[in-house]
């Protein structure tokens, strides 16, 4: 297999898409900045696979450490996880989003382009949709963001369109992931959410653990089937196979392709709630609150593209991600221990 270099890997999304990587042989070296990433999960990633995992603190927003990173090996290819990714603190701070996300990724591949490393697995998101006419969504759907963070992933979208316009020699894949939840089956590395959490599974699985007294649901008058919103939860390990099938189907010649990666199952919040107190043997309580501005009502994914072109399929269900969720915050309640910055 291929030698690789992931950025972001120290990441929830990265750290576990390393395991795989590493599962069918190809050689990793992991650029992260550690703005949100820890280095415990790279150990927690070398302890499941018996694997070396070459680690190197750096910032896409500096071309040089990007320089440094790439001349370490002949890579064959980059899969980019890199990038901060809070729909809240985007809308506070769009300016630090734009320069960490869009001026980082252009820095990454003006340096890939100088390397001559031209296959990228690129980490999008169903944000792109913004609010979708109907459900499940398919990739021909129209797209529009509806926050900071949602425009930079499309705007880097554009980018590598452009980028593939002007030089079709690139094998791009735009990967767009639903709702990643879950944590590896062993315990040992999962989502480790700085503070509070903003999305969902993490929340409850505080509540789980006594961490937090009760979810708040932002709202239950969504016209969904129990008035709460629908999303389609995807478990990271399932999430992470998708990135090796998308390397693979990049081997055979150049070519820029999107695809959804979600379950096309969506599940509404009391309904995740429900599936976590059956995992967890815990009550979770909750109070009704008003809606998250921004929210929409129904998001889930048509992923039979995926499943077709990248011959790839989840295989874990809701049950499964809560379970492996709770064994994960069972092991570490406080999450990875703190690096001393
Ligand atoms: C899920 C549902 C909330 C928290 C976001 C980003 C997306 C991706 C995943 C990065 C919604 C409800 C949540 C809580 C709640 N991130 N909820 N109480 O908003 O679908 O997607 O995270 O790529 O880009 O947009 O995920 O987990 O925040 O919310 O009731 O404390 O749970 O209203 O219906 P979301 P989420």
């Amino acid at each position: 297999m291929g030698r690789l270099l992931i950025t972001g890997g120290a990441g929830y999304i990265g750290s576990h898409t390393c395991v795989e990587l590493l599962s069918v042989g190809h050689e990793l070296t992991v650029l992260d900045n550690l703005s949100n990433g820890n280095p415990a999960a790279l150990d927690a990633v070398r302890r499941i696979t018996n694997r070396p995992v070459n680690f190197v603190e750096g910032d896409l927003r500096n071309p040089n450490d990007l320089h440094a990173a790439l001349n370490l090996e002949s890579f064959d290819g980059v899969v980019h996880f890199a990038g901060m990714k809070a729909v809240g603190e985007s809308v506070e701070r769009p300016l630090a989003y734009f320069e960490n996300n869009v001026t980082g990724t252009v820095n990454l591949l003006k340096a890939m382009a100088a390397h001559d490393v031209k296959t990228i697995v690129f980490s999008s998101s169903a944000t792109v949709y913004g609010d979708p006419a109907s459900v499940p969504i398919d990739e021909s759907f129209p797209t529009g963001a509806t926050n900071p963070y949602g425009r930079t992933k499309l705007m880097i979208e554009e980018i590598l369109k452009d980028l593939y316009a002007a030089d079709p020699s690139w094998r791009i894949s735009i990967l767009r992931y639903f709702n990643p939840v879950g944590a590896h089956a062993s315990g040992t590395l999962g989502e480790n959410p700085a503070g509070i959490p903003n999305n969902l599974m993490p929340y409850i699985a505080q509540v789980a653990i006594g961490q937090r007294p009760y979810l708040n649901v932002f709202g239950n008058d969504y016209p969904t089937p129990d008035g709460t919103g629908v999303r389609d939860y995807i478990h990271v390990a399932d999430l992470a196979v998708g990135h090796l099938a998308a390397l693979e189907f990049l081997r055979d010649e150049p070519k820029l392709v999107v695809h959804n990666l979600g379950t096309g199952k969506g599940y509404s919040v009391l309904e995740a709630l429900a599936a976590f107190e059956k995992a967890s043997g815990r009550d979770i309580p909750f109070n009704v609150v008003d809606r998250r501005p921004g929210d929409i009502a129904e998001c889930f994914a048509d992923s039979t593209k995926a499943q077709r072109e990248l011959n790839w399929s989840p295989i874990y269900d809701l049950d499964e991600m809560c379970a492996d969720t709770w064994r994960w915050q069972q092991q570490y309640p406080e999450g990875f221990p703190k690096e001393p910055r």
